[in-house]
């Protein structure tokens, strides 16, 4: 998603903004662009359509300088990826603008500066604000009253870094919605969508909140609020180090993130499991207190984070008494809902500054729930600052798009979770002593999954040239099937969907032929019975079966069944063990048809706007 870097230094800034934007990239973005005022104080604008090494061989071709500046990379809202529309935009070479965001009542504001004589070259809601802040101009005394007088008039989310010829020793910028952070450097300073961008040049920052406006020169850096007052936001050093950007022995990120799971696993079960309790490993204040208090507990996420709140719930309500409700953020920050007692709202979240899962969070803390705790892999992220408690993933950097160990990282916090929870209120059945037990032998059991990777290469060439396919478990495997889906429609572009097993009488049915394959998975559950009927209902229609089926279970290899045997597993960690194989499967589907495996299509890492 779209991406911002801003410096203003004593020396020239070229060179800083690319490397920020290049550790941008993981966040998907289709065209990228830098400004800077050069020595004779004219904005030097230069973009490119595609990825930030086409932008930096323009710049080899025609060099800019300049000693401040902004860039940015853009994942397309309002208009087509084109140079034309990526940022920075300008208003006559006065100003020169980077938005994150989206502008929702920028139409109006568009016919209102074209009623006025503004000339638009782009489709974008930004290039409104570059002549918003231009008009505003015409009133106000400086750059930075003018973008504050011109974000009244936003109605949306943004954030914005900006720059002009009026004053070349001035860097202005601002958030509302969408994440922002200061750097801090010695007679430098910075902007960035995230510290990622800025991590080669300083390790201080200011994370800015809602409604900040910031006025950064060389030697400072001024906050104010929306009424003008100044503010002293806290300066955090970040423990973050640089994604992790070696590939070793692998062709994608995906992969390599992949075969990472054993070790992900064990660094976030690490130093948290006794030998038959779960050690207090969530962070914030009165955890016990407030865990002895849930009712209830609400999981709001999207996408990946979302199936993995699914599964959750299942253990939740088997293990505990404790009720659970799951839901996909963009629709619960809309909806109404009565207020009910100690209900622990929980936010789950790879990147931590997902648009709709952040709005979500206020919605709960404006409702007044219990607590609110986030499960996530971004120590500083907006969603663990914003929450009172936290419990994180220890996953490392995830680069491909596609979410593989940050699912399976999540999976294991839920668990924590939900054992912490009985354990809080007395457990009576066991259940603590059978999470840590099973928890323990998970990453050698994960380990023993990635050895069937040449058996799902193999499988995956029966999928290669189909359109669709359907995804079928039950229980808590439904939402490993839901994954399983997802995982194969982005990476691969195969129209994919998941169903529970027991729900394909009552429709889906009428699609299975032998164009359709369906992918099942089948540990030995208390369920196996069940499936094993459906699936039969499916086989007899003449339906291509591809299972990962425990080998206890007794489904064996015939003409129309494909079976990859899978060990036996316990009951409560098997949602995280076959996850493995539908990731594999996804994966090897996508090198058949040379998808971008890692980047796919019109898909972003953080999803920072609505
Ligand atoms: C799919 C995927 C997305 C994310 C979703 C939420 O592979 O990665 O569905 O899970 O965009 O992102 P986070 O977890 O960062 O809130």
């Amino acid at each position: 998603m779209c991406g911002i870097v801003g410096a203003i230094a004593q020396r020239p800034v070229v060179e800083i903004l690319l490397e920020g934007l290049r550790r941008l990239e993981y966040r998907g973005y289709d065209s990228a662009g830098v400004a800077v005022l050069d020595a004779n104080n004219t904005i030097q604008r230069t973009r490119a359509l595609g990825r930030v090494a086409a932008l930096e061989e323009k710049l080899q071709q025609q060099p800019a300088r300049g000693m401040v500046g902004i860039s940015h990379t853009r994942w397309a809202t309002h208009g087509e990826p084109s140079e034309r529309n990526a940022h920075p935009h300008l208003s006559s070479n006065h100003i020169a603008i980077v938005h994150n965001g989206i502008i929702e009542n920028y139409e109006e504001l568009r016919e209102a500066l074209i009623s006025k004589g503004y000339h638009f070259e782009s489709e974008t809601d930004t290039e409104v604000v570059a002549h918003l802040i231009e008009e505003t101009l015409k009133t106000e005394s400086s750059l930075f009253d003018a973008v504050k007088a011109a974000t009244k008039q936003l109605r949306g989310a943004y954030a914005l870094g900006v720059i002009s010829p009026d004053e070349p020793d001035t860097l202005i910028a601002t958030r509302k919605g969408s994440p922002l952070i200061v750097g801090l450097g010695l007679g430098e300073n910075f902007i960035g969508s995230d510290v990622q961008a800025m991590l080669p040049v300083t390790n201080r920052f200011i994370y800015l909140e809602n409604g900040d406006f910031v006025k950064l020169s060389r030697h400072s850096v001024e906050i104010f609020d929306t009424e003008g007052k100044k503010l002293d936001r806290p300066i955090k050093e970040s423990k973050a180090c640089s994604l992790d950007s070696d590939l070793g022995e692998f062709r994608h990120y995906m992969m390599k993130e992949i075969h990472e799971q054993p070790q992900s696993v064990q660094n976030t079960l690490e130093g948290r499991l006794g030998r038959d309790t779960i050690k207090q490993c969530i962070e914030g204040e009165n955890v016990l207190e407030t865990l002895q208090q849930v009712k209830e507990v609400q999981i709001i996420a999207c996408g990946t984070s979302y199936h993995a709140g699914l599964i959750a719930r299942y253990w939740l309500e088997s293990m505990t008494d404790i009720s659970c409700s799951v839901e996909v953020a963009s629709e619960y920050r809309y909806r109404r809902q009565p207020q009910r007692d100690g209900v622990l709202f929980v936010t789950i979240s790879q990147s931590g500054e997902t648009a709709d899962t952040l709005a979500a969070l206020e919605k709960a803390k404006s409702n007044k729930c219990l607590a609110t705790l986030t499960i996530c892999n971004v120590a500083e992220s907006s969603l663990i600052r914003e929450s009172d408690l936290s419990l994180m993933t220890v996953a490392g950097a995830e680069i491909g798009v596609a979410s593989t160990k940050a699912f399976t990282t999540q999976l294991v916090c839920l668990q924590l979770l939900v054992g912490l929870l009985a354990q809080a209120n007395g457990d009576s059945l066991g259940v603590v002593a059978n999470i840590v037990t099973n928890l323990k032998k998970l990453p050698v059991l994960l380990e023993s999954v990635l050895d069937k990777d040449a058996e799902i290469e193999i499988l995956a060439e029966h999928f290669a040239e189909k359109n669709h396919a359907l995804f079928l478990g039950r229980g808590d495997q439904y939402p490993v099937a839901m994954e399983g889906a997802l995982k194969l429609k982005e990476i691969s572009y195969i129209h994919a969907e998941a169903y529970p097993a027991g729900e394909l009488k009552h429709g889906p049915l009428a699609l299975v032929d032998n164009e359709m394959p369906i992918v099942a998975v089948a540990p030995n559950t208390t369920l196996i019975e069940k499936l094993k009927s459906n699936l039969e209902e499916v086989r007899s229609r003449g339906g291509e079966l591809y299972l990962f089926a425990d080998k206890k279970v007794g489904i064996s290899q015939k003409d129309n069944i494909h079976v990859v045997e899978m060990e036996d597993v316990p009951e409560t960690i098997a949602p995280i063990i076959y996850t493995i194989p539908l990731q594999l499967l996804s994966y090897y589907v996508a090198v058949l048809k040379g998808t971008d495996v890692d980047k796919p299509r019109n898909l972003a890492k953080s999803v920072t706007v609505e």
